[in-house]
């Protein structure tokens, strides 16, 4: 092979990978398809949108290709219609991930071409809020003034966006009220003493709580149930620096408080 044919090949080989590359990334499609759907569900039209006839397809052999072992879609090859062919579940494919592509490429012979086609999953309320605990119990001085805050358990949702946990409510309370604070993604609420707590009244208050999401329609999540015991406190003494009163709860059980260490202790 003289030098010149040499380089002529070369060029040639050049020219082909470029060629090559140009229609990868040509033949480059993007849709989106919520989550969930029923397999037959059609995606869009892979022949009209890569301006290929849709009787080619056969002939030409144009197929799916999957790096992963599962296959959500599948091509009509009667029609050019990419459509879903097994349940997609975003959370099991992307968990917390905010955006969930997924990719898949597709060849077709004579010529040979590769496709890319990028599939966006979008997300649906399929999930409600959770709270990991059943009951919180709180133990509430009689004397405390109104206007303190208590800190309640968070839920959470595997749902992202506007389709996780957005509010909270509270069940009907007199003495209670509810602040709910948003910090980016999350959501959580605190128990604001309105009115002063009457020991003899009444000693124990249950409330629940229920999260809600944002998706439409919105799911909320199990109830929460606040067990509250007012507290009569009969001694309060200061060690190195704590406040440690000794409190006597409805439960008739004596209940230290270490306030400034802010842990309590049943005993
Ligand atoms: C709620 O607040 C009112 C007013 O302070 C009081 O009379 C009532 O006893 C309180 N309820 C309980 C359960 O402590």
């Amino acid at each position: 092979m003289s030098p010149f044919k040499l380089s002529y090949f070369g060029m040639y080989l050049c020219l082909f990978l470029l060629d090559v590359y140009w229609q990868t990334v040509a033949g480059q499609l993007s849709y989106s398809i919520s989550e969930e759907v029923n397999p037959g569900t059609p995606v869009g039209n892979i022949a009209k949108d890569l301006n290929l006839n849709s009787q080619e397809l056969e002939s030409r052999m144009f197929q799916i290709v999957t790096g992963s072992k599962r296959q959500f879609f599948e091509v009509n090859l009667k029609t050019g219609v990419l459509y879903v062919s097994d349940r997609i579940d975003r959370e099991e494919l992307c968990s917390e991930e905010l955006k969930c592509p997924v990719s898949v490429e597709a060849v077709i012979n004579n010529p040979l071409k590769l496709y890319r086609i990028d599939v966006e999953i979008l997300d649906v309320n399929d999930n409600a809020p959770l709270f990991t605990t059943k009951l919180q119990n709180l133990y509430i001085a009689e004397s405390t003034l109104p206007g303190v805050k208590f800190e309640l358990s968070e839920a959470t949702d595997a749902d992202m966006g506007k389709n996780g946990v957005s509010t909270y409510k509270l069940s009907q309370n007199e003495n209670f009220s509810l602040a709910v604070h948003k910090a980016g993604d999350r959501v959580s609420a605190e128990l604001v003493l309105e009115k002063a707590l009457d020991r003899e009244n009444q000693a124990v208050i249950t409330m629940t709580l229920t999260a809600v999401d944002g998706g439409t329609p919105p799911k909320s999540g199990t109830s929460f149930h606040i067990y509250i015991s007012i507290c009569f406190i009969f001694k309060m003494f200061t060690c190195a620096n704590l406040i440690i009163s000794i409190i006597w709860t409805a439960l008739w059980c004596v209940y230290v408080a270490v306030h400034g260490a802010g842990v309590g202790i049943l005993v």
